[in-house]
């Protein structure tokens, strides 16, 4: 059986991913086959014997991007009829639950690019990618981490790769709301107790506790969050 979702991730540092592939949940799910996940060297598509992947931009100005000839190469070569190409770029639109969410629903293969130095030449993002995604408002040495990052929030959305599905419709966003706070045993442990109203076995109580938390949380932290139309569950 072919897997559920496809994911070819390009970046001049495979090595920074490779831990992440092999544990947890992700592990499992390429372990099971639910998940097919290939990573590429950039410099494999280069032609030059050094293998040159980067260049001085036109105009003048810091640093280095990457050059168009390997990435065109590279998008090309592992491209299918219905793939979806990511860059994970810090001035992309922000990952939020929602967007990964979609891509684990909707699409059966996507192409990852990871940037580098300043980033990459705009013909590539102008003709081969879909989506240029942000983790979040810092930049990072390399997209390499931001597209682990992606992975890992959109394939828990993938059937089978989380073990239990109930642990998707807790998490914080489901709702536009953080989530609440949580305990397990000892109920006492140095003095401090768990709140009384989660071990009264009071099923409304304990849902309308969590629901004041959760408001309160999201009062405090994430205010924005409270005025948004759009459940991002
Ligand atoms: N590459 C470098 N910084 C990044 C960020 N914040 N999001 C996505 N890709 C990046």
């Amino acid at each position: 059986m072919p897997a559920a979702l496809k994911i070819d991730l390009i970046t001049l540092f495979p090595g920074m991913v490779s831990g992440f592939l092999a544990e947890s949940m992700i592990g499992r799910g390429i372990e099971r086959g639910i998940l097919d996940i290939k990573v590429h060297n950039l410099r494999d598509w280069t032609n030059d014997k050094h293998h040159i992947t980067d260049d001085r931009p036109f105009g003048g100005g810091a640093g280095m991007l990457l050059k168009p000839e390997p990435l065109f190469e590279a998008i090309e070569y592992l491209h299918t009829p219905e793939c979806s190409v990511i860059f994970l770029t810090p001035d992309g639109e922000p990952l939020n639950r929602s967007f990964s969410r979609q891509l684990a629903a909707k699409k059966r293969h996507l192409i990852l690019i990871s940037g580098h130095y300043e980033g990459i030449d705009q013909r590539v993002r102008d003709n081969l990618v879909d989506y240029e995604v942000s983790i979040g408002d810092y930049v990072l040495t390399n997209g390499t981490l931001a597209a682990a990052v992606l992975i890992d929030s959109v394939c828990r959305h993938v059937p089978e790769v989380l073990g239990e599905e109930k642990s998707l419709t807790q998490d914080s966003f489901a709702d536009n709301l953080l989530s609440f706070p949580q305990y397990t045993r000892p109920a006492e442990y140095r003095g401090m107790c768990v709140p009384e109203v989660l071990l009264s076995g009071h099923h409304e109580e304990i849902e309308q506790w969590r629901k004041e938390r959760s408001l309160e949380k999201t009062r405090i932290r994430r205010p924005d969050l409270l005025n948004k139309k759009e459940p991002q569950s």
